[in-house]
């Protein structure tokens, strides 16, 4: 029979045995008030449940108002990056065994809150799409496949693991003071081409990243780096495409 425990009560419950979970949830709605407020909730999960289970949790039993961002719920398609106790991570991939007893759920940050937890992603995509983030070569169809080399392929293998969840380009500081930065996920995403071997226009990237909004904004904080739940080198990435512009080798 289920065991039923308070929050507050000790953590080394058995997986399947159902503890009660305090979520603390920042909310926003700006039809009924102009400022975000926070809600709490009390939530009957299992300790091998993730945080997207208890917002579910929440959001199916609690208050079907709750509005959140999620799909695969398996850390593939990047939509409920969100801040879990004060860090970036995927509410898909957080265990209520690692926050108990409580938690606090919040909106990514430097992007504006449209409701709830949910945020207006297009100026992190308007960053992305300004990389070219796809493969140009204008030298024809060729008679077989472009091949590579391993060596070749390795120089870009890290930045394709990339899920666009934004966790990295929402945890940098430069971005929240500045959306106009092209911000972590848009350089992660440059890299991928521009070290590629068949692609052709890494000059062009290179000059998108090398003005103002661009590449240099950039201040080494690592941020990017500890947020990124593919556990992307952004910052060696970041680095990458510095010295391809400051020393014109790519
Ligand atoms: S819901 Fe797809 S990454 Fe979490």
């Amino acid at each position: 029979m289920a065991v039923t425990r308070e929050p507050g009560d000790r953590t080394d419950a058995a997986p399947d045995e159902t503890v009660q979970l305090l979520m603390r949830i920042r909310r926003y709605n700006p039809e009924l008030r102009a400022d975000p407020w926070w809600d709490e909730f009390t939530v009957d999960v299992e300790p091998t449940d993730r945080i997207l289970d208890a917002l579910h949790e929440v959001k199916w039993h609690h208050d079907g108002t709750l509005a959140l961002r999620r799909s695969c719920a398996h850390g593939i398609c990047g939509s409920d990056a969100m801040l879990i106790n004060g860090v970036n991570r995927l509410a898909c991939k957080v265990l209520v065994k690692d926050v108990m007893p409580k938690v606090t759920v919040e909106p990514i940050r430097g992007l504006t809150p449209l409701k709830d937890l949910i945020v207006d992603m297009e100026p992190f995509f308007a960053g992305y799409r300004s990389v070219l983030p796809f493969l140009i070569n204008d030298e024809g169809e060729p008679d077989r496949e472009r091949k590579q080399s391993p060596e070749e392929r390795e120089r870009y293998d890290d930045t394709t693991k990339c899920i666009l969840c934004a966790a990295c380009t929402t945890s940098c500081p430069i971005f929240w003071g500045d959306e106009e930065y092209v911000g972590p996920a848009a350089i992660v995403n440059a890299h991928r081409f521009i070290f590629d071997s068949r692609d052709r226009a890494d000059r062009e990237r290179l000059k998108v990243l090398s003005e103002k909004t661009g590449v240099f904004r950039c201040r080494t904080t690592f941020n990017c780096t500890e947020a990124c739940p593919r556990g992307i080198k952004v910052t060696r990435a970041i680095q990458d495409v510095k010295r391809a512009i400051l020393f014109d080798r790519y």
